[in-house]
């Protein structure tokens, strides 16, 4: 029988202020949880009052990481020193491999009144923190979708489903990236490598991750937004929609196991190369 992954801590978001002043909610790179290997962090953003996010997050550095922004609505206008220009609209997705140095702007702003969307930061190994940089923007008619016949409906920004492969590949730490719908009653099973790390940010709705049935003596665990739950290993995970819809990200990545040394927008293996990532930006040899 296959091993079926189960919720083993879940986490709060926690309102923070970052950038130049934009709040938001976040549940990896806390006090609680500073890191979930190779996962750097993990962001919330988006708000009904454009006071929240209007400040942006003006030029800035990072360094030794990668950074993938998902957007759920509104408008986010960036440019970096690779010279990347544009505009990220809803559903799109921007997968940023910093590895020596880039520095970048994200100005969200709102489309009919509304902004939302998600910054992962995924971890590089030391062979590969100084790497060229890298910038893969998705476009939301690029994102493949799949229908299942009691309609849930999954969009593969990265990974694989039944042979269908998502829209970013080639990334080091191997990841799945699922935005999950299931309508009230539904269900949805996920293989899932065994030794991957994996979490579900549930935002919307609330469901039963694990075994669903009573009367199992396994009973799995009622999830309701806005949670991450982090899974245990296993080959799988179940979920399952109760009284409303519900909508999570599915993230796994395959751990790295090496130290981490982090300062902000750099992360770093040794302390020694934080250091050497400061005196770069100081002397203007950030920018390879
Ligand atoms: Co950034």
């Amino acid at each position: 029988m296959k091993n079926l992954r189960k919720v083993v801590e879940i986490i709060d978001p926690i309102y923070v202020m970052e950038g130049a002043g934009v709040r938001l909610q976040r549940s990896i790179a806390t006090q609680k949880l500073d890191y979930l290997d190779p996962f750097l962090l993990f962001d919330h953003f988006g708000s009904d009052d454009p006071q929240d996010y209007l400040a942006g997050f003006p030029m800035h550095p990072h360094r030794g990481i990668e950074t993938v922004t998902y957007l759920l609505d509104g408008m986010v206008n960036h440019r970096d020193s690779m010279g990347n220009k544009g505009t990220l609209e809803g559903d799109d997705v921007q997968w940023m491999t910093s590895g020596s140095g880039i520095i970048h702007e994200e100005m969200p702003r709102p489309y009919k009144g509304k902004m939302e969307g998600f910054q992962l930061w995924v971890n590089l190994p030391a062979k590969l923190k100084m790497t060229t940089p890298r910038y893969q923007e998705v476009k939301s008619s690029r994102i493949p979708e799949i229908h299942s016949e009691d309609g849930v409906v999954v969009k593969i920004i990265a990974g694989e489903i039944e042979g269908v492969k998502g829209a970013v590949t080639e990334i080091f730490a191997d990841p799945m990236y699922l935005d999950v719908n299931i309508p009230v009653g539904s269900s949805f099973e996920q293989p899932i490598s065994q030794g991957h790390t994996a979490f579900a940010y549930v935002f919307k709705g609330e469901g039963i991750f694990g075994e669903s049935d009573e009367e199992a003596p396994d009973h799995g665990t009622l999830v309701k937004a806005i949670k991450m739950a982090i899974f245990s290993d296993g080959e799988y995970i179940k979920a399952k929609s109760t009284e409303t819809p519900l909508r999570f990200l599915l993230i796994s990545g395959k751990p790295l196991n090496e130290p981490i040394a982090r300062y902000g927008p750099f992360v770093m293996n040794t302390t020694d190369e934080i250091e050497q990532a400061l005196t770069d930006l100081q002397n203007h040899e950030f920018v390879k």
